[in-house]
């Protein structure tokens, strides 16, 4: 009898092969491997800073705090946007204490040095009283590199690392229809987890998950393994287009009534769902048939320049090594875990929701409740497990967190068994591997 083969649902074109390193539980809890992150991956690599929004005028400041690192970008009056070090040059203070500040200068709070918005040291204490002279002017604040993309600003700490739009390849180009510059934070909520970043970044590279922790989905994602499609690319990211408007075909939904979730979401389109029982995964071609001819007089002008499959579907982006972008045509989220300063078996969890402009919508609906349609309104930090929410979804992942975490911590546990649709999580980890194993 032949062995059976495993249902393969990477695209052709974006599928690469991997090694099968061992996926060993130190790299989620050893203080060696968080040091060797620290070291070879986080510099590495583009961070997504903050919102472009947050920088509106000269002087406007977002800060950014990763790991132990601190920086801040800065608006400046040629209006560009420069990144640096959220330090001192006198004697180390941090610069910039708040997560934003709108400022005509940037002033250490220790002994008051004051430095232009290009980083320019203008103004200190006893100028006389240096070896060398007055050190204003010649004493700048250390640079990095920043570069925007849609809505967003990021840095970088390596000049070596390719400029920021090669770097997100191909998801400037495949997002462009989603006109993501002109969509607003609205959400922007974070938490303190028990657990190592990776945790959660193996839970986005997979959707093996979908029907155990997330079984409310089913109704209207089809999270079944052979019409998810999910991508490689060379660039280091990953992807997965999961087919929405359509119940999972795991189950048999479709010979009987539209299901919730789905029947909801037929009707706020104008569709009758029960003259869609027994056929239930048509719904999904009305929808789009829907949104083309009501969208504009609804204020969804944005449509126009989406794909059939962008007006339906989930685009679930996930961006090396710790950012993920989950696209529909009425929402973006951003989900991202950062290193604990310290501590390897700790994170940072953040949860950010965009909405697109809509004609005359002043509300909208984010995961955690409705919300005023602004920059922001919704935010809150808080520690994950004293029941704030961080999205009902998210909550879903985050709440197998603190118990991987330690069962990875048992003699047990010998290194993960992953099934071939998994081969994201493995990617990730090789990839992860190569930049920091072998490495002084
Ligand atoms: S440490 Fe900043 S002015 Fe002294
Ligand atoms: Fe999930």
């Amino acid at each position: 009898m032949n062995a059976p083969q495993p249902v393969s649902r990477y695209s052709q074109e974006f599928d690469l092969p991997v090694r099968g390193d061992t996926i060993t539980a130190d790299r989620y809890i050893t203080r060696e491997w968080m040091e060797l992150e620290n070291k070879h991956l986080w510099p590495k690599v583009w961070h997504l800073g903050g919102m472009l929004a947050d920088l509106a005028e000269p002087g406007d400041v977002i800060r950014h705090n990763l790991g132990k690192e601190s920086v801040i970008m800065v608006r400046q009056e040629d209006g560009a946007v420069r990144a640096f070090y959220n330090t001192c040059p006198h004697r180390g203070n941090r610069l910039i204490l708040g997560e934003v500040a709108s400022v005509p200068r940037i002033t250490c709070g220790y002994h008051a040095w004051q430095f232009d918005l290009d980083g320019t040291l203008v103004k200190v204490q006893d100028p006389d009283d240096f070896a060398g002279g007055d050190p204003c002017g010649k004493v700048r604040l250390a640079e990095l590199r920043c570069e925007t993309w849609g809505p967003f600003v990021w840095w970088c700490m390596d000049d070596d690392v390719k400029p920021l739009l090669e770097w997100l390849e191909p998801y400037p180009e495949r997002l462009k229809g989603y006109q993501l510059e002109n969509w607003v934070r609205v959400l922007n909520v974070s938490a303190d987890c028990e657990f190592n970043w990776k945790i959660i970044r193996d839970n986005f590279n997979e959707s093996y998950h979908l029907p155990t922790i997330h079984p409310e989905l089913a109704t209207f994602i089809n999270d079944g393994l052979p019409t998810t499609l999910f991508e490689m690319y060379p660039s280091g990211h990953n992807a997965m287009w999961m087919v929405g408007h359509q119940a999972t075909t795991r189950v048999d939904y479709e010979s009987g009534d539209v299901p919730p979730g789905l029947y909801e979401a037929a009707e706020a389109w104008g569709i009758d769902p029960k003259a869609y029982r027994g056929r239930t995964s048509a719904i999904r071609e009305a929808v789009i048939e829907a949104k083309r001819r009501l969208g504009p007089s609804r204020g969804y002008h944005n449509y126009a320049t989406m794909t059939d499959q962008q007006l339906v579907d989930y685009f679930h982006c996930t961006m090396f090594p710790n950012v993920t972008l989950t696209m529909s045509p009425e929402q973006c989220q951003i989900l991202r875990t950062e290193p604990h300063p310290t501590d390897p078996e700790k994170c940072v969890f953040q949860h950010w929701c965009l909405y697109p402009p809509i004609e005359g919508m002043t509300e909208v609906m984010t995961p955690v409740g409705p919300a005023p349609f602004r920059q922001d309104a919704i935010q809150r930090h808080s520690t994950y497990g004293d029941g704030v929410s961080l999205g009902f979804v998210a909550d879903q992942d985050l709440s197998i967190g603190t118990s991987q975490q330690q069962g990875l911590n048992s003699r047990g546990f010998k290194g993960c068994i992953l099934p071939n649709q998994e081969k994201r999580v493995q990617r990730f980890h090789e990839l992860l591997n190569d930049y920091v194993l072998g490495k002084d």
